[in-house]
């Protein structure tokens, strides 16, 4: 739209003012000067009041105008600009450096709501296309080993082999330990199929076990029960942002000669007992899917402090390929290699990984804030003993009965939400791994949903979030 239709001399009489609302249909009027600098809003609601106050069709506009309104400059980013608008405003004037509107911008009620989105504003621009530039679009180049380096090092890790994605990392991590045919391996109920997924592709068998009723994270207890003499590794998986109990899982690993195999996919940050989860297995594993705390688009990591599983995971990274003799091949390897274009944005996610934690935290404040006194919810626990939890996607429990009716809601709305992960065992190609009810997971899973966790989650959103969660009887 052409700004002079949504512009009028602050001048103008109430009918001026009125015409050319009628004729935008913004329901809004920037009011400018001689010169076209913005002096203020008027809205219809603003003529309604003074209507109903007795003022005539003639009485000039210039006393009535709002003049401390909310307004953006060209050079502001989509991201700042969101955080202005709120339940109320919902259009902003976009001006010049001479306070000349030249565009507006306007939240539309009907915005999809996206469930997760990569925040893309920092350097991650300025070094793929360093990457590109140079060529080096494969698995070759700086940021590979820059993105190794400095993810490792904010987990407190002394090596990192990033790979093609969080399944591939997994994959590696069992590889490397020498797990396969005839070993178990300890995994939760909850969590996302390619934990089991990638026991199942080294031959070893999954041993599916029940997760805490608090934490939503694999039990201890239930670890301990499922042990066998064939049991080789556990997987913890810190699920939806939450910590497990890092000290009774490490003091059963000790007692009982097992790897931990850390599932880190969904909790970049989080600690447990002031340490960052990442840093407690002999190798942990993270994801950076799109969806995740930060993201390389595809891609993985593995950690270790172990110098002879960091070249182990880089030769089966590798097709098997020896480091010394090039093209002779030690082991049946794997192509698990990221690209250099996707360490290049990785790289420059994690220089900002502090301030989008810090985004999301908010976010969940919001949530938590707005939703604490809605009835028949839980909000995900954030005060558990030693647990640090991050924000991944926000996650509340309803009672089962309730969860579809509010999820359509949501979808009616455009809002995307998602229900937790169905349970290994309740799937068939899984069922038999599970040597014991686990019933703890089965309730959880069919009570939870992620709700959108997004920089541009404001006021409006969690509003419309709350209606759903209320309205449901
Ligand atoms: C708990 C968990 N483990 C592993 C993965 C696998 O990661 P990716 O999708 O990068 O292969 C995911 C991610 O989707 C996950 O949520």
């Amino acid at each position: 739209m052409d700004t002079k239709q949504i512009t009028c001399s602050y001048k103008e009489t109430i009918r001026g003012a009125m015409q050319c609302i009628e004729s935008n249909s913004k329901k809004v009027i920037f009011c400018i000067d001689e010169e076209g600098v913005l002096v203020g809003i008027l809205t219809d609601g603003d003529i309604r009041r003074l209507l109903l106050n007795g003022y005539g069709m003639n009485e000039s506009i210039e006393n009535h105008i709002n003049r401390n309104c909310i307004y953006a400059f060209q050079n502001e980013s989509p991201e700042e600009i969101l955080k202005k608008f709120n339940s109320t405003v919902t259009i902003i004037p976009i001006l010049d450096y001479r306070h000349h509107v030249v565009d507006y911008a306007e939240y539309d009620e009907g915005m999809h709501i996206s469930l997760a989105q990569p925040q893309l504003n920092g350097n991650e621009y300025q070094y793929l296309m360093d990457a590109f530039l140079s060529t080096w679009i494969s698995s070759s180049g700086k940021y590979v080993t820059k993105f190794e380096e400095s993810f490792a090092s904010y987990c407190g890790m002394k090596y990192g082999v990033a790979t093609s994605n969080g399944t591939a990392a997994l994959h590696l991590a069992l590889l490397a330990l020498d797990i396969g045919e005839g070993d178990e391996v300890i995994v939760p109920n909850l969590t996302f199929a390619a934990t089991i997924n990638a026991v199942l592709y080294t031959g070893a068998t999954p041993v599916i076990v029940d997760i805490e009723e608090e934490s939503w994270c694999i039990s201890p207890e239930e670890i301990e029960y499922a042990l066998t003499d064939k049991t080789k590794a556990i997987i913890p998986v810190h699920i939806y942002g939450q910590p497990c109990d890092m000290e009774k899982i490490c003091d059963i690993a000790q007692k009982h000669n097992l790897y931990i195999i850390e599932d880190c996919a969904e909790a970049h940050g989080a600690c447990f007992d002031g340490k960052k989860v990442g840093s407690f297995g002999d190798i942990s594993c993270f994801s950076f899917f799109g969806n995740k705390v930060i993201t390389t688009g595809e891609g993985g990591m593995c950690l270790t402090n172990n110098s002879e599983l960091n070249e182990k995971m880089r030769k089966y990274r590798d097709h098997g390929m020896s480091k010394e003799k090039r093209y002779y091949h030690e082991v049946v390897g794997y192509n698990y290699r990221m690209t250099n274009l996707q360490a290049a944005i990785g790289t420059a996610q994690i220089e900002r990984i502090d301030s989008i934690l810090s985004w999301r935290k908010e976010v969940e404040d919001n949530y938590r804030t707005s939703l604490s006194w809605v009835e028949g919810i839980q909000l995900q626990k954030n005060d558990m003993e030693k647990r640090e939890k991050i924000t991944w996607l926000v996650s509340i429990l309803i009672q089962p009965e309730k969860r579809e009716k509010v999820m359509e809601c949501l979808k009616k709305h455009d809002i995307d939400v998602r229900a937790f992960f169905y349970p290994l065992d309740t799937m068939d190609i899984y069922s038999k791994y599970a040597r014991k009810e686990c019933s703890v997971s089965h309730k959880i899973a069919k009570m939870g949903i992620n709700l959108p966790t997004t920089y541009n989650i404001d006021e409006a959103v969690i509003d419309k979030i709350r209606e759903c969660l209320c309205m449901i009887e």
